[in-house]
């Protein structure tokens, strides 16, 4: 339970101004105003195409997944085209900001450092200092003085977040806020402002992975399908702007229990690899575990596959892990995760070459998907020479040197995957990595 202060909010309009008018949808001005590249073609993507003028835009993660980086990056290349950023560190002193910035590469002096906490006194020097950019490192560090509780809080983070997109929008400069995840405790989470900003952000990953995800969880100005990839290297986040390459790099080939999928991120085809373990299982209920992938769909598939293919998969626990750190969320992934399965239930690899796409239905049909084409590319493009589609699917053109294998049914498929197997014992190599 949290006590809110309720302040008499007198009649204010979403721009701050005294009243607020009648006007019809035609009638209004159409604004397209020039976004701000923030520097990198990734994040950009991610934007929707740079920073809209006046927008609040907030960066969620786990402590110490990124978020500083990459604001600080952004600021620092910002600054670079001669425009000023004020950076509000109400969580590390200037000291601790320059280091990291030291190993960020080239300093500006376009950046301006203010160590405060107290919200309204920075809102005073940047309303004074006008820069291109506002960024406040975090919204759970900075506090307004009216409220009794302490930074941190739900009322303050809301307060704060108010008058954060107020200062947006009354002097049209962007503002970007840093919102830790939290554990539930004192502290409340970037959620409880979600509503309130123009644009979310999560930046993920494992923390001992170097590669992070960024993701737009709400865009009033672009897609939230987009993501941007980045490798965190000893000189920051580097943009990854060729992610298929990156996600399977590290791929066992002629192992089974894995398929490669060409996804869509938002427009573009990345190519992701699923892995699956069937193993026998202990007592009680076997297990369906999956890492990046929906665990109800998970089971959906093993009961599809047991019906319409003859897994037998009873009693064997199935685990899937879509490498990478990615959340398949498409349908579209389906038809790799269940020959994955198979192929680890059967001991037979899949074809290392080919790429499997396709939605699966419960009657075990194999379902058309969208933007067939774009994915194809891709796969032709990494040098794929197959891919399994759904029959359904009618492509115009099929890129050169990628075969279309067009699937009716997830039985079809299953069985191919036998036939595969006697080939392969022919040729019968090795397990290498890529
Ligand atoms: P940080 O941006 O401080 O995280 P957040 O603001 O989200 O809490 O990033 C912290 C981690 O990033 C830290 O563990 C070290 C790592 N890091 C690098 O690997 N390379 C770098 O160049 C920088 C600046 C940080
Ligand atoms: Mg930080």
């Amino acid at each position: 339970m949290v006590e809110e202060t309720v302040e008499a909010a007198p009649g204010r309009s979403r721009d701050g101004g005294a009243g607020s008018r009648l006007e019809r949808l035609t009638q209004v001005r159409s604004v397209e105003r020039a976004r701000l590249s923030v520097g990198s073609p990734e994040f950009n993507r991610v934007l929707g195409g740079g920073l809209v003028p006046g927008s609040l835009v907030l960066l969620g993660g786990d402590p110490g997944i990124g978020k500083s980086t990459l604001l600080l990056q952004t600021a620092l290349r910002v600054a670079e085209s001669g425009r000023d950023v004020l950076y509000v560190a109400a969580e590390e002193s200037p000291e601790q900001v320059k280091l990291r910035a030291d190993r960020l590469g080239r300093l500006s002096d376009g950046v301006i450092l203010l160590a405060e906490t107290r919200l309204d006194q920075a809102l005073e020097q940047a309303s004074e200092l006008r820069p291109a950019l506002l960024i406040v490192d975090s919204i759970q560090t900075v506090s307004v003085s009216e409220l009794d509780s302490s930074a941190g809080s739900v009322s303050q983070l809301r307060d704060c977040t108010a008058r954060l997109l107020n200062f947006a929008k009354r002097t049209g400069i962007p503002v970007f806020l840093v919102g830790h995840v939290t554990k539930e405790g004192l502290i409340a989470g970037p959620r409880v402002v979600e509503h309130m900003v123009d644009v979310v952000l999560y930046l993920e990953g494992e923390r001992f992975h170097q590669h992070r995800v960024l993701r737009a969880a709400k865009n009033r100005f672009g897609s939230t399908n987009e993501i941007g990839v980045f490798e965190m290297t000893d000189a920051g986040l580097v943009d990854v702007s060729n992610p298929s390459e990156f996600f399977l790099a590290e791929r066992v080939i002629h192992a089974p229990g894995s398929a490669v999928v060409a996804a869509m991120e938002g427009t573009r085809p990345i190519l992701i690899e699923v892995q699956a373990l069937t193993s026998a299982a202990g007592y009680g209920t076997p297990r369906r575990v999956a890492t990046g992938f929906d665990a109800t769909r998970l089971q959906l598939l093993v009961a599809v596959l047991a019906k319409h293919a003859g897994l037998r998969l009873a009693d064997h626990d199935v685990f899937v892990n879509v490498t990478g750190g990615i959340r398949l969320v498409e349908p579209a992934a389906d038809l790799a995760v269940a020959l994955a399965i198979a192929s680890s239930a059967s001991g037979i690899p899949l074809d290392p070459d080919a790429v499997y796409i396709g939605e699966i239905g419960l009657a075990g049909e194999v379902r058309g998907v969208h933007s067939l084409e774009r994915r194809l590319q891709e796969a032709a493009r990494l040098g794929f020479t197959g891919a399994y589609v759904p029959a359904s699917s009618r492509v115009a053109t099929v890129p050169s040197g990628v075969r279309a294998i067009p699937v009716r049914t997830v039985a079809e498929a299953v069985s191919a995957l036998a036939a595969q197997a006697v080939q392969a014992r022919r040729a019968a190599p090795e397990p290498r990595t890529e």
